[in-house]
């Protein structure tokens, strides 16, 4: 059954090759100066930061830049884009580059105008968003997060040791967002497919929920086995248009608040996912996957039904004289036969992590209600000492 709900989703998406033409009739709906943010390098050698400032400039815009924003941006980086939007009377945010950027752009834009520290205010102490928010617009190159559709921007602080995540309302979704999957031919395939995993954790943090048989379940089925077939089509051809037009499509719709409607919703993985973050810098998709295999295997029993449908409607297992215990596990096999076959790292050795940082991670990671199980600190510790 679907329960009652509010769908509203502000941004506007241009897709396409010729996505970026629409730039310019865009910026005429704000005001004279833009701040654009980007990463390190990828934007430039890729020539878009040259395509990009032309267009400012003949917009008659303004320019001030925010470089180098790091994966897993820190609140460091945010502050000083705040003191660039205040000094310049910034109208609009332009966030070039993968979900770091834009994360760190929205954040900017929420924390700009407001009056306390906005770290304890909205990340930690989730309070209502009442300040003035810059707009901000997104132009995409790296895909997985869904962050050019959403209100998420996931911040770490370093000092505290804390990556905390936070969905603001739309007032911080980008105004617009241009998605051109040429932008993404050159990401490496080690970023590719932790972006695929991240798509693929979003879809099933959302769909090991619940119990009702939904129209949800049924399009992020479909989402997920779009993102399996066209993972194998990208990585034996990077340059594919029609694979990675899907694999970006997809991971904009895996988090653009459809594939959540009406449903109770788990995001364990992604708190265990944040800490680990916090103590290694990982990329984000690779840290899920790793925590997902345990995690899975530790909860499956809890939700059976719904860990039988995943593997028969995702990965084509067979129920055939099988126990239902049976099936389920397979489809978490044939998940983790999936991730070996792409090189999705699975062991937090690999990612950086130590032993020692394991309970310190277990103590500090968020417990949600919302999966099939909800988890106690110890819990946690023996699913990372699991992937360890
Ligand atoms: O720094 P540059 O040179 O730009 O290189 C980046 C970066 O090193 C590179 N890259 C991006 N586009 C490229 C490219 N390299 C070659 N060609 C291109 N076209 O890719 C590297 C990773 O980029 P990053 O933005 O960090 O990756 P991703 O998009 O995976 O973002 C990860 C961040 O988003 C957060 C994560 O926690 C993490 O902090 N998330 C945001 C969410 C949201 N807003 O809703 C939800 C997610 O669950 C996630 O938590
Ligand atoms: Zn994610």
């Amino acid at each position: 059954m679907l329960k009652d709900f509010t769908f509203h989703n502000p941004t506007k998406i241009y897709f396409g090759k010729k996505s970026l033409d629409k730039l310019k009739g865009e910026l005429t709906n704000y005001g004279e100066t833009v701040l654009l943010i980007y990463g390190k390098n990828a934007i430039k050698s890729m020539g878009l930061y040259d395509q990009v400032t032309a267009i400012l400039k003949d917009a008659g815009k303004k320019v001030v830049e925010l470089s180098g924003v790091m994966p897993n941006p820190t609140y460091a980086k945010l502050m000083e884009g705040v003191r660039l939007v205040k000094a310049n009377k910034v109208s609009l945010i332009l966030a070039v580059g993968g979900g770091s950027v834009i994360d760190c752009a929205k954040g900017i834009a929420v924390s700009a105008y407001c009056d306390e520290d906005p770290f304890e205010k909205y990340w930690l102490g989730y309070k209502s968003l009442a300040n003035e928010t810059v707009p901000v617009a997104s132009i995409l190159t790296m895909v997985g997060t869904g962050s050019e559709m959403n209100g998420g921007s996931v911040i770490t602080h370093e000092e505290m040791k804390v990556k905390a995540g936070r969905v603001f309302p739309v007032a911080a979704y980008p105004r617009f967002s241009i998605l051109n999957p040429e932008y993404t031919f050159s990401v490496p395939s080690y970023q590719m497919v932790s972006g695929v995993f991240d798509t693929m954790s979003h879809l099933m943090e959302q769909y090991f929920s619940g119990d009702d048989n939904n129209t949800t379940d049924y399009i992020i089925e479909g989402l997920m086995r779009s993102s399996i077939d066209n993972t194998r089509q990208a990585l034996n051809n990077p340059e594919d248009y029609e694979s990675r037009s899907n694999l970006m499509w997809n991971a904009t719709l895996a988090l653009n608040t459809v594939t959540g409607l009406s449903k109770a919703q788990d995001w364990q993985v992604h708190m265990i996912e944040h800490q680990l973050g916090a103590y290694t810098d990982c990329a984000h998709g690779m840290g899920l996957a790793a925590i997902s295999l345990p995690y899975y295997r530790h909860i499956y029993a809890y939700g059976l039904d719904k860990f039988v449908r995943f593997a028969t409607q995702v990965w084509g297992i067979s129920p055939e004289g099988k126990a239902k215990e049976e099936t389920a596990r397979e489809g978490i096999n044939a998940m983790e036969k999936f991730m070996n076959e792409c090189s999705i790292v699975t062991s937090l050795k690999e990612l950086g992590a130590t032993k020692e940082m394991l309970p310190q991670i277990a103590e500090s990671t968020v417990i949600l209600k919302g999966g099939y199980k909800s988890l106690t600190p110890g819990e946690i510790l023996g699913i990372l000492e699991a992937c360890f």
